[in-house]
């Protein structure tokens, strides 16, 4: 086991962190963190004195967390897996076909919706969306700055201007109650991210929508299962957007997404799109792309989706275990005033978050949160990291520059302190390792580092 330039630990080679390999993954995910090495904790720092001191006596090992252990899950699943590839390698049909239509019928039901139509990324779920509505250049599609690239590049990309509007301080999702400033005769679509694996605010999203007329595209990539007032992410807006990462809930072993909707003619458009535009074949009605999911990636996700919500109640229990011994170790404070009335910190200097506390992740009420990420908040934030990183937990900032001071939307004008809640985000927020195999033993050590990097 070695360390890359970047800090994130692999096995047995050093890869570059933008490199695409078996167990490294690239950009804004992660990173599968396999180690045996025992860890001794470094001499040169005490160990608070109210964490738990039987957990981890000096000459006890302290365990190794990667970020995330596909290989856990995979060790799980392999005979179920393994003949799901089978079928598909016995049938020789790998674009489209029997496979993808049924994970097609299994995702919409799963979400609560009537279509779904799976494609090759969760990016190109964004895409075709947007595509299926007739997004021309100029109109304006309002999102979220606190979110992966893809949410912001795929209306980019299509000419389209992303029209970024503030975060709720405590869930990260975008702020309903700042949209409607934004709207202009432009506005064609809102585009909320469920991030983390929480719903945004649905209700005044809609309303805002149905009185200005608006598409609501569900940037559901980190959310599938999620639930707001009884009602799965990617089924209240027009259409929602998944994406199968491997490192999502519900990961392929590769590339895939999925658009779901209850709109019959939308499922139509996004269908026809997806196969560059044709319909029958060689005779192209739109000007689509090759969107197509493989019948591989689609054979395995059926499989995992049987054990998502066994999963999603195994990520759960690691999040109320973390609540436990972060609050047993001292470290929790409640959202502190700036947080509750909303940040408006403009410099590092003004943040209020007090040094030595952690925010934990705030459930908003009437929602189901999957945890995609468990992302706290940390002023310490590069302390902490050095003693995750010393200790060999993986960790990971999500994310680390908000969409609209990113070098590529220099064009928009936007300058630091335009959104705050975001800027702030990108400054205090940190994941820590949340997948449902980790032990109560790999939890307590998470919080022990953090809580050491935190004095
Ligand atoms: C919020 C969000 N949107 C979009 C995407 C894009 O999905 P994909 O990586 O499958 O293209 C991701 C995935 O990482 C995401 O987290």
């Amino acid at each position: 086991m070695r360390e890359d330039a970047t800090g994130y630990y692999i096995t047995g080679c050093l890869v570059p962190h933008t490199s695409y390999v078996t167990s490294a993954y690239h950009d804004q995910q992660e990173v599968t963190v396999i180690t045996n090495e025992p860890q001794t904790p470094p001499a040169s720092k005490p160990s608070p004195s109210n964490l738990q001191p039987s957990t981890f006596p000096p000459s006890h090992p302290r365990p190794p967390v990667p970020l995330l252990d596909l290989k856990a899950q995979y060790a799980a699943i392999r005979d179920e897996i393994r003949a799901a590839i089978d079928r598909v390698a016995d049938a020789q049909m790998f674009i489209l076909g029997p496979e993808v239509e049924a994970l097609e019928r299994e995702v919409a039901a799963y979400s609560g919706c009537a279509y779904g139509i799976g494609v090759s990324s969760g990016t190109d779920a964004l895409l075709v969306a947007l595509m299926a509505i007739d997004i021309h250049p100029g109109d304006e599609v309002i999102t979220t700055p606190y979110t992966f690239f893809a949410t912001a590049g795929s209306i980019a990309r299509l000419g389209a201007v992303p029209v970024f509007v503030d975060i709720d301080p405590l869930t990260f999702n975008i702020d309903p109650s700042a949209i409607e400033a934004r709207i202009t005769p432009r506005t064609r679509v809102i585009m909320p991210v469920h991030l983390y694996g929480q719903m945004a605010d649905m209700d005044p999203i809609m309303e805002l929508a149905q009185r200005h007329n608006l598409v609501v595209i569900e940037d559901a990539a980190q959310a599938i299962g999620s639930e707001y007032k009884g009602q799965r992410a990617g089924s209240i807006g027009h259409m929602g957007c998944f994406s199968f990462f491997p490192s999502k809930n519900l990961g392929g072993f590769g590339d895939g997404g999925m658009v779901t909707t209850n709109d019959a003619a939308l499922a139509e458009r996004v269908r026809l799109l997806r196969g560059h535009g044709a319909h029958p074949k060689y005779y192209h009605k739109l000007i689509g792309g090759n969107f197509r999911l493989d019948a591989l990636q689609a054979a395995v996700l059926r499989v995992k989706l049987k054990h998502l919500d066994e999963w999603t109640t195994g990520r759960q229990r690691n999040a109320a275990t973390y609540r436990r011994l972060f609050s047993e170790a001292g470290l929790v404070i409640d959202p502190p005033a700036c947080l509750i009335a909303g940040c408006r910190a403009h410099t590092e200097g003004d943040c209020d978050l007090p040094p030595g506390k952690v925010v934990l992740p705030v459930e908003a009420p009437e929602r189901r949160h999957i945890y995609n990420q468990f992302v706290i908040r940390v002023t310490q934030r590069e302390n902490v990291m050095a003693t995750l990183k010393e200790r060999k937990i993986g960790h990971e900032i999500y994310y680390p520059v908000p969409l609209h001071l990113q070098e590529c939307f220099a064009y928009l004008g936007h300058r630091p302190g335009d959104l705050p809640v975001s800027e702030c985000a990108a400054a205090e927020t940190l994941a820590l390792p949340i997948y449902p195999e980790l032990t109560d033993e790999m939890l307590a050590a998470v919080v022990a580092a953090v809580a050491e990097g935190c004095m």
